[in-house]
């Protein structure tokens, strides 16, 4: 039997209940001894149920940072406290799982990288939909060289009418924007890892705010108010990257189209592409002088592409993959720099609508 690894929940709303502690419950050899919430009732809540007979409650996470027995923690907190929460953690020796987005701003993520690399504590973002078996199949054709130089991509991140009214999703203090840093930033993580380029050159990007103040919503998740809705409600980018490569994320809650096309991307290389649109894999090219898309059969036997892995959810895949790391002391799926420059992006996305002009990195 292995070591047992203790952890901690700071933050147990939407996605520690939806996400991390259900998929924590199915990994071997760890213990959810320990859960923070400033609304102390959805801590014992969650303590009740994903917790340890004796698993405390906290409501300040400096306090569950003391105890010395937690060996990993995972922030569940809205954007604004993911930089500091996950750097007083590090510094309190814990390895640290943060929701996405990384962070508000870059200078924030950029903190919590450099608090990794000095502490020598592993830290993760929840990027769990590279967990999918669909983009584990493209990446494998990418690592395999079946697309070639990838040029082109588009990351998508675009719903009709599903605008969260939950939390605190539409206030511009806590979360630092709307779709863009909340559902673009999946998108743009995906198609980052599938070109396998981390090196910007230049981005242009636009925010609208259009549909927030309609009285007519037909909203998803039920009608928002709009006093309370201070972020955009669509956000689209253009990236060109330091080798010519160029990157159109699309992203919005709320945009007049037929289709919504969330958590997914189209990538086009010199010797073939590949889309995940509609949850599918199709891999293109020209064979026999004839145009061929291959939809691989991904439901037989599950994915299992990483050494010690299960296949399951893109969430159970996610925990399981993280507490491996840890436990062999290797790489996360979701490295840190890599999150850092999808914040970076999604960064100057907002200054380039800000002020009209492009942005440009070093
Ligand atoms: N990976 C995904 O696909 C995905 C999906 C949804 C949300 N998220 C991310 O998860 C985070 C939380 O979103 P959510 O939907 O769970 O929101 P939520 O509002 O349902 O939950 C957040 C919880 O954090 C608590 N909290 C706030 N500040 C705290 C603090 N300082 N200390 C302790 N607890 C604190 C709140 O009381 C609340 O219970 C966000 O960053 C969001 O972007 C990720």
């Amino acid at each position: 039997m292995e070591k047992i690894l203790k952890i901690g929940i700071i933050g147990c709303g939407g996605i520690a209940n939806g996400k991390h502690m259900p998929a924590l419950q199915k990994v071997e050899d760890v213990e959810m001894v320990a859960f923070c919430d400033i609304v102390k009732e959805r801590a014992e809540k969650a303590a009740k149920k994903f917790g340890t007979p004796d698993a405390k409650v906290y409501e300040d996470y400096k306090e569950l940072l003391k105890d010395e027995s937690i060996d990993v923690v995972h922030v569940c907190t809205p954007n604004r406290s993911h930089s500091f929460i996950t750097i007083d953690s590090l510094e309190a020796g814990k390895h640290v799982m943060c929701e996405k987005p990384m962070a508000k701003t870059y200078e924030e993520a950029k903190a919590m990288c450099e608090a990794a690399e000095r502490t020598g504590k592993k830290l993760s973002i929840g990027y769990q939909n590279r967990q999918t078996d669909e983009n584990l199949y493209v990446k494998k054709c990418a690592e395999n060289g079946e697309f070639g130089e990838i040029y082109y991509g588009k990351a998508l991140a675009i719903r009709r009418r599903a605008v969260p009214t939950w939390g605190v999703f539409l206030n511009e203090y806590e979360q630092g924007g709307g779709p863009l840093i909340d559902i673009g930033t999946h998108a743009l993580d995906m198609t980052l890892w599938v070109m396998d380029n981390y090196e910007p050159e230049m981005v242009v990007g636009q925010t609208f705010r259009k549909l927030a103040d309609q009285e007519e919503q037909g909203n998803a998740w039920g009608n928002w108010d709009p006093k309370e809705f201070t972020v955009e409600d669509s956000a689209f980018g253009f990236i060109k990257m330091k080798n010519g490569a160029i990157i159109n994320l699309e992203s919005s809650w709320a945009l007049n189209i037929a289709d919504p096309q969330e958590a997914c991307y189209m990538i086009c290389g010199e010797k073939g592409g590949a889309d995940t649109i509609n949850d599918q894999a199709r891999i293109n090219y020209i064979k026999n002088q004839r145009q061929c898309i291959e939809i691989p059969n991904l439901d037989a036997g599950g994915a299992a592409f990483f050494e010690g892995q299960k296949s399951g959810s893109p969430a159970e895949m996610e925990a399981s993959s993280w507490i491996h790391a840890i436990r062999t002391d290797t790489d996360p799926v979701v490295l840190p720099r890599q999150a850092l420059v999808v914040t970076r992006i999604l960064e100057a996305i907002y200054e380039s609508a800000k002020t009209g002009k492009p942005v440009y990195f070093d």
